[in-house]
């Protein structure tokens, strides 16, 4: 079988570094890292016609999407009418991550638990909904419907803040057009995790529990970013549990796709908050999740590649296989990130173990020497018979990784 990887950070280097495992894998377009691995093609992950002409050229079997952004501009519809098996949902099914304000309606009509809310198009309406919701004692979060690359949500401390984000959103547009339409949702409190389950229209199959840690500084201080770690497996999240997640979310789920019409072949990535020590569902995405990815391959000991393919024809999705052992996942990242962050510095990458992947993320080459080319540079994964021990493994091969600026999480799978 061979299949053709879309995408070029981490998450995408850690899915050719598995596929590449248990079939024959190309990647378009690819980084310095993914190069080292398979052959890249520099074709962008937007260019669908581009991406459709090398499959063909390539003969690919099956197309593997990484990253949200074309899906939702319809790239996999495109490569299905082209003849193409996809893993990904096309632009009708990714709307779930695309429009929040459609994802929250989906999930109502489903009867999935999730924060009461309402959608608005127009900033007065919305401001009087935030105030009579902090009337009724309840806080608020206001999110931009659309695309906001992860930074679209506020969470709002009181009515001052509500309007304030709520100006900025529909009225300045520090987000552009994804906050044409805002959602505003009550706020929940409790302990969060996302669940990843691969869809083949009407079979669902989730994989183990990978916990990721969102915000920059060490302790959960500082702002929110694309992930700075992760570790798999997750013991806190008890099997009782899942099954209610998978009972109360994600059932309801792929019946409310089979009952629209909207066939789903792909990942679902499903947020989860404990709020009163139940799941309720705070948003999809229609993708792997990064860095949670690059510790869920690195516990993958075959399967995966079969898992995918039948997905992408909608036939039932055979068990993949996971090792019992842990991965922990640390994210290094250039000075500045999440903000203005540096560009260009050397990259100097000493030996690392043999349980140890360097995943690749913002890094280029210039005058022959590894750069740093992005805000999260590169994903350092180990494995170990337990979290502890791979969370050794990880920190000593991040000690092996320098360039100036480099910043990472020191807590990640800390006293979990
Ligand atoms: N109703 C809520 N109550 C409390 N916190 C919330 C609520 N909704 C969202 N949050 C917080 O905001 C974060 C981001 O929200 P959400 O997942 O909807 O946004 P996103 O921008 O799509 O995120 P991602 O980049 O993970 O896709 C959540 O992980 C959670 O911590
Ligand atoms: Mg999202």
């Amino acid at each position: 079988m061979k299949i053709l990887v879309i995408g070029s950070g981490a998450r995408e280097h850690a899915l050719v570094w598995r596929l590449a495992q248990e079939a024959d894998v190309i990647c378009a377009p690819g980084n310095p890292g993914i190069e080292d691995e398979v052959e890249c093609f520099a074709v962008a992950a937007v260019d669908t016609p581009g991406l459709i002409a090398l499959a063909r050229e390539q003969a690919v079997d099956l197309v593997v999407y990484g990253p949200e952004d074309p899906l939702i501009l319809g790239g996999a519809d495109a490569f299905r009418a082209a003849g193409f098996a996809v893993f990904g949902p096309g632009s009708a099914g990714a709307q779930l991550e695309g429009s929040k304000a459609f994802s929250k309606e989906f999930m109502v009509s489903a009867g999935i638990p999730t924060a009461t809310h309402e959608s608005f198009v127009d900033a007065q309406t919305a401001i009087e909904y935030a105030r009579i919701r902090f009337a009724d004692g309840y806080g608020v979060v206001v999110k931009a419907s659309g695309n906001a690359l992860g930074k679209g949500v506020i969470v709002c401390e009181d009515i001052f803040e509500a309007e304030d984000a709520i100006q900025r959103i529909m009225v300045d547009r520090i987000f552009g057009d994804a906050g044409a339409e805002i959602v505003i949702e009550d706020r929940l409190d409790g302990r969060e995790f996302s669940l990843f389950t691969l869809i083949s229209d009407n079979y669902a199959a989730s994989l183990p529990i990978a916990r990721d840690y969102k915000r920059i500084g060490t302790g959960d201080s500082g702002p929110n970013t694309g992930g700075m770690g992760s570790f798999s497996p997750d013991a806190s999240i008890t099997p009782d549990l899942l099954h209610e997640v998978e009972e109360r979310i994600i059932r309801p789920t792929v019946v409310e796709l089979h009952r629209r019409g909207l066939p789903y072949r792909g990942n679902l990535f499903t947020g989860v908050m404990l709020h009163k020590g139940r799941p309720h569902c705070l948003e999809f995405n229609v993708r792997f999740g990064d860095p949670e990815t690059q510790s869920l391959m690195a516990r993958i000991r075959g399967g995966f590649a079969a898992a995918l393919y039948a997905a992408a024809v909608g036939e039932a999705i055979p068990p993949v296989e996971f090792s019992d052992d842990a991965a922990v996942t640390v994210v290094l990242a250039s000075a500045g990130y999440p903000g203005e962050y540096t560009r260009g510095k050397r990259i100097e990458v000493g030996p690392v173990g043999e349980n140890v992947k360097l995943f690749h993320a913002g890094t280029t080459v210039v005058d022959g020497w590894l750069v740093t080319n992005g805000g999260r540079v590169m994903s350092v994964t180990a494995t170990g018979e337990t979290v502890e021990a791979a969370r050794f493994a990880a920190y000593q091969a991040v000690s092996s990784v320098r360039f100036e600026g480099m910043q990472y999480r020191s807590d990640i799978a800390e006293s979990i």
